[in-house]
């Protein structure tokens, strides 16, 4: 990755990803077999999932991912039918599934969620080796979806630095120890909701004032240079050196939240990558989130919804009109 070839595109990593099963049943009770329908297999991950919307949104990011044995060869293979690049490091653990089940009943999602294999030291370091040849060298890294078990917040604060001086951006979409690791080394972005922010401050973040702060203090501290801070039903703050906007929820009812994160995400680094106002990336955000929100299971945003629902967000700059991303 050098400097020279230093690139405007996207690439997104994923640390721990899942080959997602999703099924539905008509009511989730103990003891009975529960019979469900014929399940659909998707591939899955914070990483993928944003590569995924940055398609829709007629871009393309390649995905650089751990997979090992039989489920990971399916999750490279559901990768393949969607037309997402994938640049696989293989590992000797096995891929992780993740099991969604419809109660049709209730209409509720039950999401089960498994840990996911160990990568060795070695298989870590394959990881740093495919990141630094990417080529062409990304613009920006998106980092989003959990840490796998046993790998160090360390080794992400480091990951972080070499980004950064290596000059490409990166947007984390972590929680915790991720969230904090990253913060540490001072990224280009986080993604935050409101109470992984919270957790990772140690304070509850309960009104504008109070997130606006928090935002504000992280970009003065200079631990990310823009910070996106989801509200959920409450919509979304962008803040950045000499600026700060809020964009409220569409008034929609979710069929399905799974996913809305990263759809955030996607939106919202595709458009500052492409240089765009961060205003217009915040409202490309909200409506790719909106757009997934209407999907069922981890389906994610369809074209046709975003390109609906872009013209009906608003956002409402509080500092900073005309600023430009860096
Ligand atoms: N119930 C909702 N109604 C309307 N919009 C919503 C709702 N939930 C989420 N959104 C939209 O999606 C965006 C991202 O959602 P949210 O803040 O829940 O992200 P998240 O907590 O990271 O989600 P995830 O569970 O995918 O990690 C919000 O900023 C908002 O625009
Ligand atoms: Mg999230």
């Amino acid at each position: 990755m050098a400097q020279d070839r230093l690139g405007t595109g996207i690439a997104t990593l994923t640390l721990n990803p899942a080959l997602d099963l999703q099924t539905a049943v008509d009511v989730v009770e103990p003891e009975n077999k529960l019979r469900c329908d014929a399940p659909r297999q998707d591939a899955g991950g914070g990483g993928v999932n944003v590569a995924r919307v940055i398609r829709r949104l007629g871009g393309r990011a390649p995905c650089l991912l751990p997979l090992g044995g039989p489920a990971g060869q399916a999750l490279q293979s559901r990768l393949a039918a969607e037309g997402l690049e994938a640049l696989v490091v293989p590992i000797a653990g096995e891929t992780r599934q993740s099991f969604t089940v419809l109660d049709r009943s209730r209409q509720a999602e039950f999401r089960f969620v498994l840990p996911g294999p160990r990568l060795s030291a070695r298989e870590v370091s394959a990881l740093e080796q495919a990141l630094e040849r990417l080529d062409p060298c990304p613009g920006v890294l998106v980092l989003s979806g959990s840490l796998p078990p046993g790998f160090p917040p360390a080794r992400l604060s480091r990951l972080a630095a070499r980004l950064r001086r290596r000059g490409v951006r990166l947007a984390l979409d972590a929680s915790g120890e991720g969230l904090k690791a990253g913060l540490e080394a001072g990224g280009w972005m986080v993604k935050p909701n409101r109470k992984e922010l919270g957790d990772c401050l140690g304070r509850e973040l309960p009104d504008r004032d109070a997130h606006l702060a928090a935002a504000r203090g992280l970009v003065a501290a200079g631990r990310a240079q823009w910070v996106a801070l989801s509200l959920g039903q409450d919509g979304a703050l962008l803040v950045g050196n000499g600026f700060a906007a809020y964009s409220p929820a569409l008034p929609i009812t979710p069929v399905s939240t799974v996913g809305a994160g990263d759809s955030f995400l996607a939106g919202l680094s595709w458009e500052l990558s492409r240089g765009a106002a961060p205003e217009a990336a915040l409202a490309t955000a909200v409506a790719a989130a909106s757009a997934t929100l209407l999907s069922p299971g981890s389906g994610m945003a369809r074209r046709a919804d975003i390109r609906r629902l872009r013209p009906q967000v608003k956002v409402e700059v509080l500092e900073g009109a005309g600023a430009r991303p860096r």
